[in-house]
């Protein structure tokens, strides 16, 4: 069911930026089609700026604003250059809490060339909300993002 409705989203979503190259715009219109499917906690990016992740567009609460290299799930996303399910963030060490209301967290890497460009992070209210099908529905979608959009780096030297 879940991966009838990714599939419907990147079909969508492929139409959406079919004629946008503009960064933030794709990754607003994403940010909001996840919500609006799922209606998930938080959904967002963090875009890598030297040595930190800073927020990107987003739908759902005020969040913080630059997370370090390797800290929190988003900036252990970015060190392991991998996704990262957290079925419960207060059993993950080092998780950075943006609000007390999130239980469950997946963060997959934004990739470009082999690059980590910066971090999908979709937070659930509820415990263990995550799985591979999300994994997959989310890494398919960031992998459009980067594709159709002119990302301008500010990678880390
Ligand atoms: N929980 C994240 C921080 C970002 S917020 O969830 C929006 C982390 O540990 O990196």
């Amino acid at each position: 069911m879940k991966d009838v409705t990714y599939q419907e989203l990147q079909t969508r979503y492929r139409a959406l930026i079919e004629e946008e190259t503009d960064p933030v715009a794709n990754m607003a219109n994403l940010a909001a089609l996840l919500k609006e499917a799922f209606g998930f906690w938080w959904v967002g990016f963090y875009l890598v700026h030297h040595d930190s992740l800073v927020l990107g567009p987003f739908q759902g609460p005020v969040a913080c604003t630059r997370i370090p290299f390797g800290k929190g799930v988003c900036g252990s996303c970015w060190k392991w250059s991998a996704p990262i399910i957290v079925p419960d963030v207060h059993a993950f060490p080092g998780h950075i809490a943006c609000s007390d209301v999130s239980a469950s967290e997946i963060v997959v890497p934004l990739m470009q060339q082999d690059v980590v460009i910066g971090v999908l992070d979709v937070d659930s209210e509820h415990l263990n909300c995550f799985d591979d099908t999300d994994r997959q529905g989310l890494e398919e979608l960031a992998r459009l993002l980067v594709e159709n959009s002119q990302f301008s780096l500010n990678l880390l030297p």
